[in-house]
């Protein structure tokens, strides 16, 4: 019991008892036959004798299992044989520990194991004696990863110790990497990697999501040297003999021992369960302890240790004798347990419990037991996460052919993502909470690349910006990179690059959603005009060509020229019919004269803007306005100024603040637009004046709805496309009836603005918290940024929360959101100020786009059209939700609602 004071604190967990599995059926007798008559298949067996010479094999002496060297497995380290002092015959030293292969050159280095079944189970297993390798007699510490999850730090304490990392885990797909991670305590090394196929039903705590790393599996009463492995144990299992006549009694048989057909199959070989310990026998205690120390420096103890306990009946009962204990692991009392003869058990604990340094088990007689306890094996490991996963499978095998092409060192080992401070230099990815991390830029500028641009490029579907410039890379530039949906910058400069652009490509610098550099490439063709011949003419042809060039230009000008006049006459009083929905003039011009009295001498200041100070006025009809100033300081020119006029008033949406006009008069520029009393959303929401009433879901979502309506006329009506470019709450304004209409046109800029080939802008504009990554990332924009902002927008809406969160650290409102939500409980971030009150339905439903809006990926948005028949869905769902009493009133209070709910439950 005194054990029992020191784990008072413990989890619950720790003190589970062990599970008792209870002998169901006699085993069939098939399990049994396979052994000893003929050996068990090795099929898909993998054993690597690490730093050994290329095309070298051997066989194991003891279980016969062929060893191959390592070429093949990894492109990485070198070979290395111990040293000589050492070095010492078999079977003293076995041979695979005479080499090693060391990893001195990069953070991370891999070795890849092939052939394997996705998704099935395999006990993987590494070897290290370091034999003072290097000569330079420092033992080093590193790490051992298995794919991107951690597995085992190998501290590395006796050069002549051997150490054994093993772990048993769920493989996801069809091969599987083991890395070896410098952390600053001296150069990886490996001398043995085994790879053994498990049958699924083995090891069930063993699952997708997470593994069992051993720290100990022993044979109880086994007086031998060697361990118990292949063919013995079919998955080649090590099972240490240990034994020791001072504690215990050594008892065994020669009779097979069968397996119990439970529910946890472990398939104990015979040969371990066939030996065991008992108490000495001249003790009188009848109690049978192990304790150990369990060396936990080598492995995450956070989610805890795992027991598993073999019984079998070695010998025949005489007449009335009972075997009968309880075994104590941790503290706690099991059930009492008989061992059926001949019949392999186990006990293991359900939950894992915490992994203690010291491990006891403690097998006591019961009150009616004539003989001591036995044991006949344990097995004692940590469960490690195996949560984390690789990189899409697509995008990893694209940028290992890009790898091997192009023959990339650095640290282009591992997965490409993951874990994400492995990242391979030069690239990003983007992480999602389900689902494998995908590459999405490139940066290889200066890399010293020779040869084509690979076809694999087009490969790496999520690839948002490629830099290959400063490069020798020569040949044609790849028609696929024109397919990559979500590439928004691309940038070839300074290679040796011929043949011309493909048009995909070309189209989509035009139309703005791509930034295409190519400058430096003396041999590329711009366009098809341009295209020069590559070999030198001789002069006579190349004044001919002059001449011709001087010819066909003056015409094409004069042609131009007289186009342009046919144009202008054309365009006194008609527009081009595509744009007439967009811009007709009729704004009215103000005097700064008026302005004074419109605004009663700028008396009454609304607010503060990017542009200028907004003050209050009145029109002579009695209609409010809004009147903002042009401030001395503000950066915004004259010409922006004119931009942001002429583009509202021809703009005119019921959900966009609507222009009532303009004033250019000398030094001062003024917008004057309509009032809007209720102010903005951002107030609203996070209102400066805490009495303010909280606004109600439905308002919120009628809020939301409606400025999504005014965002898609911007991307959907009008003929050039508008993107807003600063879509946040305080450019929502409200009227007197809480509807919506967006402001703040100012940064407003037209897709395909004549003078502007693609629409990367030279500086970020914007608010910080709002800016969709591809647009702080490489200035691109385009309609999905302000689907990005708008997501923003309503995680406000849904959450009331500020777009950056900062308590004990920095958050952004969408990680913040992703964070708390993978709990599944909605509930957590939705705005504590609505009580309650929603239908929980359409709550998910405007969560759910709220994330999918700012998704990483511009192509996995919505567009705005799809976000306005979502929000009006949702409202859909609040206004039927019949359960809630005033749900449907569109102004109640919360007094209204929040008492009842207060109530505590009766
Ligand atoms: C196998 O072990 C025996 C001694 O146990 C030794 O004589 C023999 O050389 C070993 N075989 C190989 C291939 O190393
Ligand atoms: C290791 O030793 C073997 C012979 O024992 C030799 O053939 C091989 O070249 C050595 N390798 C290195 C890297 O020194
Ligand atoms: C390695 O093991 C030694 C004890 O054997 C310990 O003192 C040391 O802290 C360990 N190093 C690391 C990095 O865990
Ligand atoms: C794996 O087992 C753990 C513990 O029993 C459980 O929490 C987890 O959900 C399981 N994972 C899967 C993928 O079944
Ligand atoms: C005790 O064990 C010894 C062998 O260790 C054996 O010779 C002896 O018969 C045993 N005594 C009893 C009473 O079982
Ligand atoms: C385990 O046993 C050792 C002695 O055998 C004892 O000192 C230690 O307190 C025990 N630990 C636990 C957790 O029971
Ligand atoms: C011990 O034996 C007595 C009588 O034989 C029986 O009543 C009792 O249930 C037994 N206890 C256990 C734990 O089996
Ligand atoms: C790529 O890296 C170079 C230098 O490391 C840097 O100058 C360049 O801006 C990067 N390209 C992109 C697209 O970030």
């Amino acid at each position: 019991m005194c054990a029992r004071s020191r784990m008072d604190r413990r989890s619950m967990a720790a003190r589970s008892p062990l599970t008792l599995l209870l002998s169901l059926a006699v085993a069939a007798a098939g399990v049994l036959q396979v052994r000893g008559q003929r050996a068990p298949s090795i099929e898909g067996f993998i054993t690597i004798d690490c730093g050994l010479p290329e095309h070298s094999s051997y066989v194991n002496n003891r279980t016969k299992i062929p060893i191959t060297s390592d070429a093949g497995f990894t492109d990485a380290g070198y070979n290395r044989n111990i040293s000589a002092e050492y070095v010492r015959p078999q079977p003293q030293l076995s041979k695979n520990y005479l080499n090693v292969r060391s990893f001195p050159d990069s953070v991370r280095s891999c070795y890849t194991l092939p052939s394997l079944v996705p998704g099935s189970k395999y006990l993987l297993r590494a070897l290290f004696m370091y034999g003072n390798y290097d000569g330079l007699d420092k033992l080093p510490v590193f790490d051992l990863y298995l794919g991107v999850n951690f597995w085992w730090r190998v501290n590395i304490s006796r050069a002549e110790g051997s150490i054994l990392a093993e772990v048993i885990a769920v493989i996801p797909d069809d091969s599987v990497q083991v890395c070896l991670v410098n952390i600053g305590l001296g150069t990886p090394f490996i001398s043995e990697l085994d790879l053994r196929p498990l049958e699924n039903t083995l090891y069930r705590q063993a699952n997708a999501t997470q593994g069992l790393v051993l720290i100990d599996r022993r044979n109880m009463g086994d007086t031998g040297n060697y361990p118990i492995r292949y063919p013995e144990d079919p998955y080649d299992r090590a099972w240490l003999p240990w034994s020791n006549p001072k504690f215990w009694l050594d008892i065994s048989t020669k009779e097979k021992v069968q397996e119990n057909i439970g529910s946890l199959r472990l398939h104990a070989p015979s040969a371990v369960l066939q030996t065991a310990v008992t108490a000495l026998n001249d003790s009188e205690s009848k109690t049978v302890k192990l304790s150990w120390k369990t060396e936990l420096d080598h492995v995450d103890r956070m989610l805890g240790c795992v027991a598993i306990l073999y019984f079998a009946e070695l010998q025949i009962l005489a007449g009335n004798a009972v075997r009968e204990f309880n075994t104590i692991v941790d503290g706690g009392p099991n059930h009492p347990y008989r061992p059926e003869y001949l019949v392999g058990d186990a006990l293991y604990n359900g939950n894992p419990h915490e992994c203690l340094s010291r491990y006891n088990i403690t097998m006591v007689a019961t009150a009616n037991s004539t003989l001591p306890p036995t044991i006949n094996a344990f097995e004692y490991f940590s469960v490690i996460s195996t949560a984390n996963v690789g990189t899409d499978l697509r995008d990893v095998s694209a940028i290992n052919a890009i790898k091997v092409k192009y023959q990339m060192k650095r640290n282009w080992m591992g997965d490409p993502c993951a874990p994400k401070s492995f990242v391979w230099d030069g690239l990003t990815c983007s992480y999602v909470l389900s689902g494998r991390p995908r590459i999405t830029s490139i940066n290889m500028s200066s890399g010293g690349l020779k040869g084509d641009i690979s076809s694999y490029f087009g490969d790496l579907k999520g690839i948002q910006s490629l830099d290959l410039s400063y490069n020798k890379l020569t040949g044609s530039i790849p028609n696929v990179l024109a397919q990559l949906p979500s590439l928004v910058l691309l940038d070839l400069t300074g290679n040796q690059l011929n043949g011309s652009i493909p048009s995909g490509l070309l189209k989509k610098s035009q139309d703005g959603t791509l930034t295409l550099r190519y400058n430096k490439n003396p041999n590329l063709c711009i366009n098809k005009n341009s295209c020069q011949p590559t070999k030198r003419e001789n002069n006579s042809k190349i004044v001919v060509y002059i001449i011709v060039s001087i010819v066909v230009v003056a015409v094409i000008g004069a042609l131009v020229v007289l186009l342009i006049l046919i144009v202008r006459k054309k365009k006194g009083s008609t527009k081009s019919s595509k744009r007439q929905d967009c811009q007709h003039l009729d704004n009215h011009r103000f005097t700064y004269n008026e302005l004074e009295t419109i605004t009663d001498n700028f008396k009454i200041v609304l607010g503060q803007g990017g542009f200028g100070t907004v003050y209050d006025g009145f029109l002579q009809d009695g209609t409010q306005v809004a009147v903002k100033l042009r401030s001395q300081s503000s950066s915004q020119d004259v010409r922006e100024f004119l931009t942001e006029a002429q583009t509202i008033t021809q703009i005119h949406h019921k959900n966009l603040v609507s222009l009532v006009g303009y004033c250019k008069d000398g030094i001062y520029l003024a917008l004057v637009y309509e009032h809007m009393s209720e102010g903005n959303l951002e107030d609203k929401l996070r209102g400066r004046n805490h009495s303010d009433v909280s606004l109600t879901w439905r308002q919120r979502l009628c809020i939301a709805q409606q400025s999504a309506q005014g965002l898609e006329y911007l991307h959907k009506s009008c003929s050039p496309p508008f993107v807003h470019r600063d879509v946040k709450t305080s450019n929502i304004l409200l009227n007197k009836n809480l509807e919506a209409k967006v402001a703040d046109f100012g940064l407003m800029k037209a897709f395909n603005n004549d003078d502007d080939t693609h629409i990367s802008t030279a500086r970020v504009i914007g608010t910080r918290g709002y800016l969709a990554p591809e647009y702080a990332l490489a200035l691109q924009l385009n309609e999905k940024s302000d689907v990005y902002s708008f997501g923003v927008v309503l995680l406000e809406v849904i959450t009331g929360q500020p777009t950056i969160l900062e308590s004990t650290e920095v958050i952004h409102i969408v990680q913040w959101a992703r964070l708390h939500l993978s709990g599944g409980n909605i509930e957590e971030v939705v705005d504590a100020r609505m009580q309650g009150d929603f239908n929980v339905n359409g709550m998910w439903k405007a969560m759910d786009l709220a994330l999918k809006c700012t998704e990483h990926d511009p192509a996995q948005r919505p567009t705005m059209t799809d976000v306005a028949v979502q929000l009006q869905y949702c409202l859909e769902l609040e206004s039927k939700d019949q359960t809630r009493g005033n749900a449907n009133n569109n102004f109640h209070m919360m007094e209204d609602s929040s008492r009842d709910r207060d109530l505590p439950m009766m």
